[in-house]
């Protein structure tokens, strides 16, 4: 990739519109974050928070605010809530999936311990409510509360769904809406309420990004198996060794013949995986188009969030929230 195509990407673009206010969204989190009680907090902060991330889910409340012509300086505190909850379930999932590798770093489950990162997550999603409620806006305190029972329902239900084959698209659809996409709807939600958009817009963009938070983790779980550390800053095959029925997966029993359905039934049923496996299950997934068919339907998605965008204002940010919905799947394209 050229320098040239670095600088116009829709992520970096929205970054540079919104570059101000992320600054302050930025500033908030880095004086919540610590503890003076506690000093193991600051250090698993510091550690997590400022090895960036894309901050894509904050930037997304306060484009959909200022789409919206807000002026007052609460999406700021929401934005920067949005990016609490979102640390605080990277925090638990590293531990619930045993993972090593976020953001290019080792995980604070890896670095400290298991017991440091779930208190430690815990503390960030408390410090991100405390941050919401300083809008005294019932409304969006009631959005940004449920989605992260919602976010917490739909890693409960994965816990159940894994190792079992019998996982369909449909509770697929239904664990990563959860898990993922309610916090990018609820992100551009708070976004056009604080700013008194009215009940089609409010409308528009929760839709806009329950779809963009869908494709999301399509492409997530398609680069689990596709991708490399290299671009994604975790490890590839982390859902294959916990044995999830993730949707190329889900694909690629479907299409599976009796001895295929073996195959899958002793890695993820059984768990019983041996050296070359993750190679088998990757060649099955192309003999059978699984990971094809799943960046396909990706893309239906981020279409699907483009299209709701039709109902809002026309607005240099709206053209770049556009964008964005390509940029999610481009990322394997
Ligand atoms: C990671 O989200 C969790 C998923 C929903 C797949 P991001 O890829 O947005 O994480 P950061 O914040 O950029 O590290
Ligand atoms: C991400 O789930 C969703 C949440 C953090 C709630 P995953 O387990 O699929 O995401 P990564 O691959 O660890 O980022
Ligand atoms: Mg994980
Ligand atoms: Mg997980």
């Amino acid at each position: 990739m050229s320098l040239d195509d670095k600088a116009t990407k829709p992520h970096d673009r929205l970054a540079e519109a919104l570059a101000a206010e992320m600054s302050a969204v930025n500033d908030l989190i880095r004086a919540r974050m610590s503890s003076e009680h506690a000093p193991r907090i600051p250090e698993v902060t510091a550690h997590l928070i400022e090895a960036g991330g894309k901050r894509l889910r904050p930037m997304l409340t306060l484009a959909a605010a200022r789409m919206l012509g807000y002026d007052g300086p609460y999406h700021v505190h929401l934005a920067a809530t949005v990016e609490f909850i979102h640390t605080a379930t990277l925090l638990h999932d590293d531990v619930v999936d045993e993972s090593q590798q976020r953001r290019g770093r080792p995980t604070a489950n890896l670095l400290w311990d298991n017991k440091s990162s779930v208190l430690v997550g815990d503390y960030l999603l408390a410090r991100g409510f405390q941050l919401m409620t300083e809008t005294d806006n019932m409304r969006v305190l009631n959005i940004l509360s449920n989605a992260s029972a919602v976010i917490a329902e739909g890693e409960v239900l994965q816990l159940t769904a894994a190792q079992d084959l019998r996982t369909d698209e449909g509770i697929y659809l239904q664990v990563i809406r959860g898990k993922t996409a309610a916090l990018f709807s609820a992100a551009t939600e708070v976004g056009g309420v604080i700013a008194g958009g009215t009940d089609a817009q409010v409308q528009a963009l929760f839709e806009y990004g329950d779809a963009l938070g869908i494709a999301f983790q399509m492409v997530d779980d398609l680069l689990d198996y596709g991708g490399s550390a290299a671009e994604t800053g975790k490890n590839v095959g982390d859902d294959f060794r916990e044995r999830k029925v993730t949707l190329p997966v889900i694909k690629a029993v479907a299409a599976a013949d009796a001895a295929e359905r073996a195959f899958w039934s002793r890695v993820i049923e059984k768990g019983k995986q041996e050296p070359g496996d993750l190679e088998e299950a990757l060649a099955l997934m192309a003999k059978h188009g699984a990971l094809e068919a799943t960046k396909a339907e990706a893309i239906a998605w981020a279409d699907k969030a483009r299209a709701a965008l039709a109902a809002l204002p026309d607005h240099p940010l709206r053209a770049m929230l556009d964008d964005l919905a390509d940029f999610v799947v481009a990322r394997v394209r």
